[in-house]
């Protein structure tokens, strides 16, 4: 068998996301190799590179001028993912996007907006802006011959993909899928207002469900009828519950959202009649939850990425484990817990990874791509419209907003 082709990778970012990436294709050597990191601090990004081993830390426009760098991946505020990933194609590099693959942050406002001009803009010039921008993505992609990566972890869950199989193997119909992530609140600043990150949880949390959905019911289409099975219309609900908490109360749940929802459902009509029910919230504890049930026409199946009982650990103080990271947001060792093993295989990152290095070294199309990313925007955007007006709002509305 030859050697696969090593992939060489430049990383944008060097926060959260980015380090994530940094591990997984840290455990694909041979396959793929981080060969430079650029973001906006040169101080952190030097010492990024450092803690990663990465030999070059550079700017943008140095690491897309870079030949050894094949495929750019992306791991920067919502803002940043078109006018980056259209460089990055327009430079002849693959991209990798993260979710959401492109939001509204008052794009079209004059400079000098603030948070109310942004986020009292009207949901239909969102929904038609943000789709826009996610479309001249995928453009760009097929216009410079480049492959548009979207990087949604869900799909590659192991607990996912195992699903996956098995409604192939019974030719299931799926009726009604339920699904969503939710925690006790993203510690970022950022993430409590529109202007920094396009939306609130829906759009933050629950794009990974949505897109989980769409993938599933795609496939399923292309196997029952030839053609995917797509998404036509949602009904939903945004709210910010936390309000409800009088501020001299302790509460163990971020607040302080100043004008995004910290909580957000959506309920998706997809073209055969079937149903999908997804959320995301900042409104729970017990750290991180993304669950995934579906219920078909011969199968029933419960996807638990997080928590999940691979490993259960009590502990009967909380000095037992002391500051040890048992998950995703879990703010106490003390007791019962999830004690994930290795959550980059239980949510699909390491999966995910592997599968855009060898769809890059196969020549083919990787799993998850922009046109993913697209109908996610599509849906989020779609469902911001439907909760403000309070009523089912078509997907084909929204070219002629
Ligand atoms: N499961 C998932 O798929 C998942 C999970 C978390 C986040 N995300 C997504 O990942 C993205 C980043 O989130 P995060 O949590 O990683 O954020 P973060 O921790 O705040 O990191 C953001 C990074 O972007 C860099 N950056 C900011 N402006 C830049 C610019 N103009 N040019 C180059 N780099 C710039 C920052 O560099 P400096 O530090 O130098 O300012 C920082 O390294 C978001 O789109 C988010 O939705 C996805």
């Amino acid at each position: 068998m030859p050697e696969p082709r090593r992939i060489g990778i430049g990383l944008v970012g060097t926060g959260f996301l980015a380090a994530t990436r940094a591990r997984c294709y840290g455990a694909l050597a041979g396959r793929a190799a981080i060969v430079a990191v650029a973001a906006r601090t040169p101080a952190r990004t030097a010492e990024f590179a450092r803690r990663w081993d990465i030999p070059r830390a550079i700017d943008f426009e140095s690491l897309l001028a870079d030949p050894t760098v094949e495929m750019v991946d992306l791991c920067v505020p919502n803002a940043l993912h078109r006018p980056l990933c259209e460089a990055a194609a327009a430079a002849g590099k693959h991209v990798v996007c993260t979710k959401p693959l492109s939001a509204y942050v008052g794009q079209d406002l004059a400079t000098g907006h603030g948070d109310a001009e942004v986020a009292s803009r009207d949901r239909r010039a969102m929904a038609a802006l943000a789709t826009a921008e996610a479309q001249s993505m995928v453009d760009a992609a097929r216009s410079f011959g480049v492959q548009l990566m979207y990087g949604e972890n869900w799909l590659y869950a192991p607990s996912i993909r195992r699903a996956a199989e098995l409604l192939e193997r019974a030719d299931s119909t799926i009726l009604d899928l339920r699904g969503g992530e939710a925690h006790s609140g993203s510690h970022s600043p950022y993430s409590r207002s529109w202007r920094h990150t396009g939306g609130g949880a829906l759009l933050r949390l629950g794009s990974h469900p949505i897109g989980a959905m769409l993938h599933l019911k795609a496939a399923e289409g292309r196997r029952r009828r030839g053609t995917p099975i797509r998404p036509v219309a949602v009904v939903a609900d945004v709210a910010d519950p936390q309000r409800s908490i009088e501020p001299s109360r302790t509460a163990y749940v971020a607040r302080g959202f100043v004008d995004v929802e910290s909580h957000g459902t959506t309920l998706i009509e997809f073209d055969d009649g079937s149903r999908g029910n997804a959320w995301g919230s900042d409104t729970m504890l017990g750290g991180m939850e993304s669950r995934l049930d579906i219920q078909a026409s011969n199968l029933r199946l419960t996807c638990n990425l997080s928590p999940n009982d691979m490993l259960r650990s009590y502990a009967p103080d909380v000095a037992v484990l002391a500051d040890t990271y048992l998950m995703e947001k879990v703010s106490t060792t003390a007791g019962w817990n999830s004690a994930i093993p290795d959550e980059d295989f239980c949510s699909g990152q390491l999966a995910m990874c592997a599968d855009f290095v060898a769809a890059l070294a196969e020549g083919r199309p990787a799993i998850a791509d922009g046109e993913l990313g697209l109908e996610v925007v599509k849906v989020v955007y779609a469902s911001y419209v439907a909760a403000a007006e309070g009523r089912r709002v078509r997907l084909s509305e929204i070219s002629s907003w």
